[in-house]
């Protein structure tokens, strides 16, 4: 992690309370130089962050900006044996694809588990080759699953959702995983707002009958053997879109959790509710 991450990790875990550069320094065993030159780099990306003399810095509430160390922080113990070094988790600003990106990784070898994340795509992809219309506001993710390492986790944790596990060992269907992933977004959504959307099977979530978010399952598979040698679950949610800006057919029948500017908590902490909701994968 560089060190404008591990100071980032740190201002987000200590959200809303000064650190003092000392403290900070020393805790992250970095120069006082290097953190001034790292916070006035995240200032630059965006980041409010206050400093007061002889109190030191806090990053402000209200920062909503997609980030490793941002999801990390909210992410559970057991979501940080895993996430913990932040190198499975990706961001980026502008992609054509967050699949096709995980579909390029998984093809070089990349590992299970690994998320990839962007603010906006220019060409995104919905089931049945349709696009999805995917500008700022909007959380777009892919998440990379390798098939042994799903079943040998599966098989092994000891998580309460049997029930799910044995469906998903009897089954490696894209339906299967596509309906977990919509369940996963529904109960994530429903802990942050109290609201449950409604999972109209396969893949679309709705809310007041207005389509919030699109999940699309992808996978590889071994011509000779037919064996799956991966799977991308790709999660589209409107976040705080500016809806009424989207194409006049879409406008019709989207909606969005929040308005924007509205939101009432961050794009990271949805990120990381759901990535909770899918540790009997990873
Ligand atoms: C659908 O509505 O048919 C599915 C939409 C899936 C959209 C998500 S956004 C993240 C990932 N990247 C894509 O290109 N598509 C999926």
């Amino acid at each position: 992690m560089s060190s404008k991450d591990k100071i980032l990790e740190y201002l987000e875990l200590n959200k809303g309370t000064y650190i003092s550069g000392e403290s900070m320094a020393t805790d992250l065993a970095l120069s006082r130089t290097a953190i001034w030159k790292a916070i006035n780099e995240l200032r630059k990306s965006g980041y409010k962050i206050d400093a007061v003399s002889n109190k030191g810095y806090m990053l402000k509430d209200g920062n909503d900006i997609i980030s490793a160390p941002g999801i990390i922080s909210y992410l559970n113990e057991a979501c940080l044996k895993k996430y913990q070094d932040g190198d499975l988790i990706r961001i980026y600003d502008t992609v054509n694809s967050t699949n096709r990106i995980a579909k390029e990784l998984a093809i070089a070898g990349g590992q299970h588990g690994t998320i990839i994340i962007a603010n906006e795509q220019t060409e995104g992809r919905g089931r049945k080759d349709h696009s999805f219309y995917s500008p700022r506001g909007g959380v777009y993710m892919s998440i990379l699953l390798k098939p042994e390492e799903l079943l040998a986790h599966t098989s092994s944790s000891s998580t309460n959702s049997v029930s799910n596990k044995s469906t998903l060992l009897n089954s490696l269907a894209p339906d299967t995983i596509t309906t977990f992933t919509g369940n996963a977004v529904c109960t994530a959504i429903e802990n942050l707002t109290g609201i449950r959307p409604r999972l109209k099977p396969i893949n679309d979530l709705f809310i007041d009958d207005k389509k919030i978010c699109g999940i699309l399952t992808e996978a590889g598979t071994e011509f000779e053997t037919g064996d799956v040698q991966w799977i991308v679950v790709g999660i589209g949610i409107n976040f705080d879109s500016d809806i009424k800006a989207f194409p006049s057919d879409i406008t019709k029948t989207a909606t969005s959790l929040f308005k924007p500017g509205e939101a009432t908590f961050t794009k990271n902490k949805l990120v990381a509710e759901i990535i909770e909701k899918f540790l009997l994968f990873s």
